[in-house]
């Protein structure tokens, strides 16, 4: 009697790391091999390893101990399929990559990531592989999903840095204004913000005004609370900038010929470049307004770093192991998003390049104004 073959599947993570990437490739893993058999390959760095052929066998040894540890035992990098830099130069790796997939018989890749690599996922959608994605990232911005792997944890840091910011803020009647990531999506600095109590929370969603967050800070003065914590998203924008980007961007989009789309896109990192450094800017504005210290802490890295939360480690769990279950019943081109206390799976098509911002009527928008944080509007 023919035995029949073992299916085999890959999982790569890409894009910027976050923590709850193991406990995800753990899950996936482990219910692959453990309830369907399979055999399971490791990408290194992100689309590059499947470009490069360069992959690690995953068994039940190596997905041991790995729950609990932050980072991705595979490596990341924001390599794209058809621009990848190797040797200092751009290629177009789709063809190897199909070409690869198909040499190791794989039944499915999955990839793990946020609004990169769901693009990238698409594409190789197009391109015939069996592709299904987990959400995951610290900014929480990925579309149709309740929560991506990486933010709780990170929310949990950004909180932390704000309550330990209080009191040395309160010591020497300071400003202490804290850059939190995100880019566009303010999730994380309204939550943090909200559960930090920051008495000024800025993010890419709601434009600020310097005067409206100077006044909020003298008020507080007034009150002789002579300190104040500004929660400061990395792409907060004052009214101004937005004004100018929002411009810049319809002119991206209405574009009729190359050179116009060329100027817009040259003119848009031109405002990029100035945008580098707002957060030192909106400290020394402030300092200068209100007429007290004001001091800067960048909190960077650190929010991605280190050991997940126990909320991250289940949801990655809660995906992986369905994600595992879908790949069995041969359901592709879907990411596993966190509904409620369900998990579903949604085309991956309406996820890649649908950003998911904070709509401006959201809860914790409304929850921010009522506790009195000053939103800079
Ligand atoms: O997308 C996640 C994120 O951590 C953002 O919040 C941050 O702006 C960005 O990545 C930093 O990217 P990099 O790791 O490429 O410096």
């Amino acid at each position: 009697m023919k035995s029949k073959q073992t299916q085999r599947i890959g999982i790569l993570t890409a894009g910027g790391d976050s923590p709850g990437l193991n406990a995800a490739i753990r899950a996936v893993g482990k219910a692959a091999i453990g309830t369907y058999g399979y055999d399971v390959l490791g990408f290194k760095d992100g689309f590059l390893g499947l470009a490069q052929n360069n992959y690690t066998a995953l068994n039940k040894a190596t997905l041991g101990g790995i729950l609990t540890v932050g980072g991705t035992i595979l490596g990341t990098s924001r390599d794209k399929p058809h621009k990848m830099q190797i040797d200092g130069k751009v290629y177009d790796m789709t063809d190897e990559i199909v070409a690869n997939y198909k040499k190791l018989k794989l039944k499915a890749l999955v990839c793990i990531g946020g609004g990169g690599t769901h693009k990238n996922a698409l594409r190789l959608m197009k391109a015939g592989l069996n592709i299904i994605t987990l959400p995951k990232t610290i900014d929480n911005d990925v579309a149709l999903t309740d929560a991506t792997i990486g933010f709780d944890t990170a929310l949990g840091i950004a909180a932390e840095a704000l309550d330990r910011l209080h009191s040395t803020a309160h010591s020497h009647h300071r400003i202490i204004v804290a850059e939190i990531m995100g880019h566009r999506a303010g999730w994380l600095t309204l939550g943090a913000g909200i559960g930090g109590g920051a008495d000024v929370v800025l993010i890419p969603e709601i434009p600020y005004d310097i005067d409206k967050a100077a006044e909020a800070i003298k008020r507080r003065d007034r009150k002789h609370a002579n300190f104040s914590i500004v929660a400061v998203a990395e792409g907060a924008l004052s009214k101004q900038y937005a004004k100018a980007f929002a411009a810049a961007t319809a002119r991206k989009k209405q574009a009729k010929t190359d050179e116009e789309r060329q100027m817009a896109k040259a003119e848009l990192r031109q405002l990029d470049a100035k945008h580098s450094g707002n957060t030192w800017r909106l400290a020394a504005e402030l300092e200068e307004k209100t007429g007290l210290e004001a001091r800067v802490s960048i909190l960077g890295y650190v929010q991605r770093g280190g050991t997940p939360s126990v909320t991250d480690r289940l949801l990655a769990t809660r995906l992986g192991t369905e994600c595992a279950g879908l790949i069995h019943q041969g359901v592709f081109g879907v990411m596993v998003a966190a509904r409620g206390n369900s998990v579903k799976p949604v085309p991956i098509e309406s996820v890649a390049g649908n950003l998911k911002t904070i709509p401006l009527e959201h809860q914790w928008i409304e929850s921010a104004r009522r506790v009195g944080t000053c939103l800079g509007d």
